[in-house]
């Protein structure tokens, strides 16, 4: 990507728009308080953490998303990826491995770039700060757009999915993994429980950048569910198999007539 060569870079990661104020310091208090925020030789074996790790169970659902979604990338003929929200970078680190893609890492928060520039350069990686949303975002296509529990921190994911769509090749797809989405009737209790959340923490700005996913903002879309959590059979699945996510796995596509 010979265009990132005319942006500012500090130390390995390219700035394509201004910093944002407020979201880095807060998200990487309540990160550190969580006790996500990782060392290097911790990220490097992600998504595979030491037994009895506090987050291992999450991590063991997040195991079987990355799998199941690489056995389907790694057979696409795809030019370029965006790994949108690509934090501490592991999975970017998938990406690179499992295709030959070129890979585009943005985040909006430096910290976690830096970590995953340290720890991967690749010649098919490059690390970005932006914002998606700024006008001076220079114009890029994807064949393939990713977003790995990142989702939820966009206000609204219905423009968020339009930006994206103008960013996405003729056949290109954009993928929603690992983000909680809401029936409209759990939206509430689920936003108080946020507000709560970031309160007992003592970060409740964070409450402002934390959004909700539901069901129905997908439906203007060309939306495929590659894999549903809602099904009964699931559900029930879940109860004995700890590695069975509670996340869906959302594949949008352009629509054949305008969208
Ligand atoms: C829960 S982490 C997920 C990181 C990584 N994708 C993963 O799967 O572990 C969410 C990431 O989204 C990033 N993020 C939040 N708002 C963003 C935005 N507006 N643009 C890009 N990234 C954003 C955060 O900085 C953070 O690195």
């Amino acid at each position: 990507m010979e265009f990132l060569k005319t942006y500012p870079n500090n130390n390995q990661v390219y700035y394509l728009t201004p910093e944002l104020p407020n979201f880095e310091d807060f998200y990487l208090k309540v990160r550190e308080l969580e006790g996500r925020v990782y060392t290097d030789d911790f990220v490097v074996n992600l998504p595979y953490v030491p037994p009895g790790h506090e987050q291992k169970k999450e991590w063991i659902i997040r195991q079987k998303t990355t799998q199941n979604f690489l056995n389907y990338y790694k057979k696409l003929d795809l030019q370029n990826v965006l790994d949108l929200g690509c934090g501490n970078g592991w999975f970017s680190s998938m990406l690179v491995t499992n295709n030959t893609a070129e890979i585009l890492a943005m985040d909006v928060n430096k910290a976690e770039l830096e970590q995953a520039a340290r720890l991967n350069q690749n010649k098919n990686l490059n690390y970005v700060y932006a914002d998606l949303f700024h006008p001076d975002l220079p114009s890029m296509q994807f064949d393939l757009i990713v977003l790995n529990s990142c989702a939820q921190y966009f206000p609204d994911s219905k423009l968020l999915i339009q930006r994206l769509m103008k960013m996405l090749s003729k056949n290109g797809t954009i993928h929603f993994l690992d983000s909680p989405v809401y029936e409209q009737s759990e939206l509430a209790a689920a936003k108080a429980r946020t507000v709560q959340y970031y309160e007992a923490k003592g970060v409740p700005q964070m409450a402002a950048h934390y959004h909700h996913l539901c069901w129905k903002d997908f439906t203007s879309f060309n939306t495929e569910i590659l894999y549903d959590p809602r099904g009964t059979w699931t559900r029930l699945k879940r109860k004995f198999d700890r590695s069975i996510s509670p996340f869906p796995w959302l594949k949008f596509s352009k629509k054949k007539t305008n969208q």
